[in-house]
């Protein structure tokens, strides 16, 4: 996992704020609530009713998608839809195969065990988690050396859901026991306008239509971001004595915070910058970018390159990043004359 230097970043939705986690009030607990992201919604609605209908646990559900798209938020959604117990911890806390047995064999029957980050689990504890997963046992090593026996500890029916920014990271034997895949996906401007209204009348916020469009379209199409820009729009408004949070309230704000109509902010900017003013557009290795810009490689591919490649401004090829067109576009640059004339405000 990339460590995490973008402490102060606004936009970043793995960057833990503590009022994110305070205010979980905004979290949708039913799935009437969760906006967006219909046809998944609508299928996982129906596993549900099925198995409850046959009075089984649900199916092992794998949830994957980039982070503050609601994962965590689904997985407890299913269990109060299903109406069982919800543990939940994550892959780096399961340190020993005996962490995972204590939990495992005080579930209650049906319960949602939630593993987040499973990407990162322990070999040991992922081979237990298939049996687990799959008969409802256990393999329990008793004694050492040649005494040393397994044991075969039956445990009650659960439902594993397991949450991962990184699908690519996580084995095949381990996917393929998930009975439900949900790839959660960036959302419709639509539904973070939604989102935007649902969370600024549960917060008791008045906001101007205009206000939250805008708002909508600088939020990186991820809920996390736009409950988080609300709040500070929130902040801005009452600074200035206004009941609500008017289009020119937004404006301002994002102009502070340094957010342009794309939703990019400072950093993102400067890396298309120098990928276009000192190398010609690209290609140029990540390593390289990541020295030009003063970001260590990982926290630039984990946390700033996702959106840029989402919004089409910048490309991965096997040489090196690339900008597009749109790139040039969104800076106001013509190609082919960015070398040297604006040179200058790198160096
Ligand atoms: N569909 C939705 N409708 C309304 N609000 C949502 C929705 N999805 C997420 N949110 C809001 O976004 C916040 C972040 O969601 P959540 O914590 O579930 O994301 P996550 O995918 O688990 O992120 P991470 O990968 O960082 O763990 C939630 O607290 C909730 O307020
Ligand atoms: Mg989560």
């Amino acid at each position: 996992m990339a460590k995490k230097t973008n402490e102060g970043a606004i936009l970043h939705p793995e960057t833990g704020m503590p009022e994110d986690e305070r205010d979980i009030t905004l979290r949708p607990k039913r799935m009437s609530e969760f906006i967006g992201q219909k046809m998944m919604r609508k299928n996982l609605s129906d596993y549900i009713a099925a198995a409850k209908e046959r009075g089984e646990s649900l199916d092992h559900i794998f949830l994957s998608g980039p982070p503050g798209l609601g994962k965590t938020t689904l997985a407890h959604i299913v269990a109060v839809e299903m109406g069982v117990d919800f543990i939940e911890t994550s892959a780096p806390a399961l340190d020993k195969p005996k962490d995972l047995v204590g939990i495992l064999t005080n579930l209650k029957a049906k319960s949602v065990f939630f593993i987040d980050e499973i990407h990162r689990l322990k070999p040991a504890i992922e081979e237990m988690l298939y049996i687990a997963m799959e008969d409802y046992a256990l393999d329990w090593v008793i004694g050492q050396g040649p005494a040393a026996r397994t044991m075969r500890l039956p445990i009650r029916p659960f439902t594993l859901a397991g949450a991962t920014t990184r699908a690519g990271m996580v084995s095949s034997p381990l996917i393929s026991r998930f009975g439900i895949t949900c790839r959660l996906s960036l959302y419709e401007s639509a539904d973070i306008k939604a989102i935007i209204m649902r969370s600024a009348a549960i917060m008791d916020i008045a906001i101007e239509d205009a206000a939250a469009e805008k708002l909508a379209c600088c939020s990186r199409y991820t809920p996390r971001i736009t409950n988080r820009l609300l709040r500070r729009m929130r902040d801005f408004a009452q600074v200035k004595k206004q009941a609500s949070v008017t289009l020119d309230v937004v404006k301002e704000g994002l102009e502070r915070l340094e957010i342009d109509s794309l939703g990019l902010e400072k950093l993102d900017r400067e890396i298309l910058r120098v990928i276009i003013e000192r190398y010609g557009g690209g290609p140029v290795g990540a390593e390289t970018l990541a020295i030009s810009v003063g970001e260590a490689s990982d926290t630039l591919e984990d946390f700033y390159e996702p959106f840029l490649i989402q919004a089409g401004l910048i490309q991965r090829t096997p040489r090196g990043r690339t900008v597009t067109a749109a790139a040039y576009a969104h800076l106001g640059i013509k190609p082919g004359e960015a070398c040297g004339a604006n040179i200058g405000l790198f160096f």
